[in-house]
């Protein structure tokens, strides 16, 4: 049996990890090795292991430890988790200003602006600092019980101290972009149908029943708002995000205090540029009253609070046309379909081409050879088309199939069952080869400096 002094080391132990953690997750900012860090943690491991009756489900040990549940269970909001009404100019923030001040009868209101975060709401119930639940918004009222997942993510704390009894945080789930564009390099190589953008792939990495598969996927939380809680007095937005700071929580650091709307305006524009600079995906910002007392004066629609707003930004597309359809080599084999385009200027570069990722890519979108399409940027990086201008089509557009041999070698194309990728099967490919050799020396890998694509063409 555990004797006093272990439950003490235990402790102790969990104390000092949580501190490391919340440096290296949530400050990025480590003030010790990942080799000590490492060390600590399994003492922590060592210990329970050998004293089981000690481990609880907030240890750091937990993370991944929750079991794959059958499915997701549904639970009532206590305050339901509201949506926000949108704005799509100046003029609509204006009259939102306008509203605002006859409600609570005054000539000037101080307002937050924070980032609108393109991911997922998420509801943390922790009871005496414990995570002991998390929840979707699901349709607001009803959420889905996704706890064994959240629990993964790192910048979620499983225990706070000093926290009041009862507290719900809210908050947004997302993928950094380098996560996303990682995460569909992956799945193209591996024949699976790429995500969309980095909300998509934060839902599908969230909703997933096997808690190992989310742990994989890199997901992080902002927090900016409180649910239902007891125990805790906060006067504003500002206080409310210092407070959930001190709590240990990612806050996103581009909030700002105005005290007119013209300033919000101000700011709403200047994020409009900025915005595509940061390492995570926002569609817009969000605009608070930032005194408590005045959102509870001006209340709520059944859908959203008459104290806030969200300013949508235009989404970043333009048209341009499918010229061909090009097949290239992947390190595995794989062959990958891209669409060679008419040139054309998007969020700072010039488009020339999109990859259509396999098959089936193609085949649920419909493109053809010679359609018009629109593009964005996937993860602000990556050229993807979103849809087809079916209505601009003359009849001269061509059907795009993949080739029976690789153009590369010549032996035959296989698609493996169950897969929606076509790989050579020749394993001495030339253009296998030449993609492992590049891939060997670059960054990711060995690092070769100046052994690039034409160094190993000569090579060859
Ligand atoms: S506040 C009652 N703040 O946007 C107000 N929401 O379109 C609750 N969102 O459902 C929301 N960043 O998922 C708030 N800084 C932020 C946000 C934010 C992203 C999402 C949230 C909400 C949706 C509304």
């Amino acid at each position: 049996m555990a004797t006093e002094e272990i439950r003490k080391k235990v402790q102790e132990l969990r104390k000092e990890i949580r501190h490391h953690s919340y440096l290296y997750y949530v400050k990025d900012a480590p003030e010790i090795t990942d080799y000590e860090f490492d060390h600590l943690y399994r003492q922590l491991v060592d210990l329970e292991k050998e004293y089981p009756e000690l481990v609880t489900p907030d240890s750091p040990t937990q993370r991944v430890g929750g079991k794959a549940s059958d499915d997701f269970g549904k639970v009532r909001f206590r305050k339901p988790m509201l949506s926000l009404a949108n704005a799509f100019s100046a003029d609509e923030l204006r009259d939102f200003d306008r509203r605002v001040k006859e409600g609570l009868g005054v000539n000037s209101v101080e307002y937050i602006t924070e980032l609108k975060i393109d991911g997922l709401s998420m509801n943390l119930i922790y009871e005496n600092g414990s995570l002991v639940q998390g929840l979707t918004r699901g349709d607001g009222r009803v959420g889905e019980d996704v706890t064994a997942n959240v629990k993964t993510i790192h910048t979620i704390p499983l225990y706070i101290e000093n926290a009041p009894p009862y507290m719900e945080v809210r908050g947004e789930v997302y993928m950094p972009r380098k996560s996303f564009i990682a995460l569909n390099e992956e799945r193209d190589e591996a024949g699976l149908m790429p995500f969309a953008n980095c909300r998509n792939a934060a839902a599908g990495s969230l909703r997933q029943l096997d808690p190992h598969v989310t742990a994989s996927r890199n997901l992080a939380f902002f927090a900016y708002a409180l649910g239902d809680m007891q125990g805790l007095e906060i006067h504003s937005q500002e206080e409310l995000l210092k407070q959930l700071e001190a709590f240990h929580f990612q806050v996103n650091p581009n909030y700002r205090k105005w005290d007119s709307i013209e300033g919000v305006i101000k700011g709403v524009n200047e994020w409009e540029v900025k915005r595509h600079d940061l390492g995570y995906d926002t569609d817009g910002m969000v605009i608070k009253v930032n005194d408590f007392a005045q959102q509870n004066q001006l209340g709520a629609t059944v859908k959203d609070p008459k104290w806030a707003m969200a300013y949508k930004y235009p989404p970043e597309e333009v048209e341009t046309k499918v010229e061909r359809i090009i097949v290239t080599m992947g390190r595995t084999g794989v062959l990958t379909p891209s669409a060679d385009l008419t040139p054309v200027h998007l969020a700072g570069t010039t488009v020339k081409r999109a990859t259509l990722h396999n098959m089936d890519f193609i085949h649920e979108k419909d493109i053809r050879v010679g359609d018009h399409v629109m593009i964005y940027k996937a993860g602000e990086i990556i050229p993807e088309i979103s849809t087809v201008l079916k209505n601009k089509r003359t009849g001269k557009e061509e059907i795009f199939e993949m080739p029976k041999t690789c153009p590369i070698c010549g032996e035959p194309v296989h698609r493996i069952e169950g897969e929606a990728a076509y790989r050579c099967t020749n394993p001495n490919c030339g253009g296998v080869v030449r993609e492992k050799l590049i891939h060997f020396a670059s960054r990711d890998a060995m690092d070769i400096e100046g052994m690039g694509p034409s160094v190993v063409d000569s090579l060859l």
